[in-house]
């Protein structure tokens, strides 16, 4: 894709990676609309901004995201990116007493469905463009699991197969697919411990990353890694998958 000049929306641009992604590509001279479920911060992110755009949106509900669709149509007519991005996770404890599949039912619904729901909304508008893009967020969990985040990770591997199918099937529509893989990054994605965690990579530093490699096409495979995370997007080639989810998973 080309770093200015496009129609974008980012699901999940409320907080987080997504709003920093969308303020810096509307620093960079794109048209962005910002999705999420809290009109407070849309309020908020588009405020005093040109071309910035803000809709409702549960991507966990179909007729939300129809609503979406239909707003886009009528709108935003030249929409050519999607950055499908909204996700939660929480972590999930199999042998406390407590455990449900409630948490694991809202993951699968947001993390996967949410971005099949979008997709398939937006798909038929973003093909109608010369040039089109569907970046999806997944984790550099993705590769290997935290076993305290069971179902989380398994919806990001989900996302990196299914994105593979996407891209080889929407290649014959021009329509290019970005997986984007963050590290650990400081959200509120967990709680806001995350957000001042030194453990995580600060949100500024990463989305500058993110912009570059856009910038710079820099996306092996339709891939955007941080350089260290291909230890883990490669540990089984590598022979060293069972050390590293050993050491990412010591307690
Ligand atoms: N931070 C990390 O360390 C990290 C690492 C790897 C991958 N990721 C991925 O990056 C993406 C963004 O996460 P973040 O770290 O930026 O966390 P975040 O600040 O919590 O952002 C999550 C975003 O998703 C939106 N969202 C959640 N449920 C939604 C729903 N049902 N409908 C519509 N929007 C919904 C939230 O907006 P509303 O609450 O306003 O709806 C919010 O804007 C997620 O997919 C996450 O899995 C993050």
């Amino acid at each position: 894709m080309n770093i200015s000049g496009n129609t974008i929306l980012v699901t999940g641009g409320t907080s987080g990676i997504g709003r920093a992604l969308a303020e810096s590509l509307n620093d960079a001279g794109n048209c962005v609309i910002v999705s999420g479920r809290r009109q407070s911060l849309l309020d908020e992110v588009t405020a005093g901004r040109e071309h910035m755009h803000g809709v409702l949106v549960d991507v966990t509900d179909p007729g939300s995201v129809t609503a979406l669709a239909q707003k886009v149509r009528t709108d935003f007519a030249g929409l050519n990116v999607l950055i499908a991005n909204a996700g939660i996770s929480r972590p999930e404890n199999l042998l406390d007493e407590a455990w449900t599949p409630d948490d694991a039912e809202a993951m699968v619904s947001t993390n996967i469905l949410g971005v099949i729901r979008v997709t398939g909304a937006l798909l038929p508008v973003m093909a109608n463009q010369s040039e089109a893009t569907l970046i999806a967020t997944s984790s550099d969990l993705a590769f290997i699991p935290m076993a305290a985040f069971p179902t989380y990770c398994a919806t990001k591997a989900f996302l990196h197969s299914w994105l593979q199918s996407a891209r080889h099937q929407l290649r014959r529509a021009g329509v290019e697919v970005i997986e984007l893989s963050p590290p650990y990054v400081q959200t509120e994605l967990t709680g806001a411990r995350q957000a001042s965690d030194p453990r995580a990579m600060p949100l500024g530093s990463y989305v500058a990353y993110v912009m570059d490699c856009l910038a710079e096409k820099n996306l092996p495979r339709g891939e955007l890694l941080l350089n260290d995370a291909s230890g883990r997007r490669f540990a089984e080639r590598n022979g060293v998958y069972e050390a590293m989810f050993a050491a990412m998973n010591s307690r």
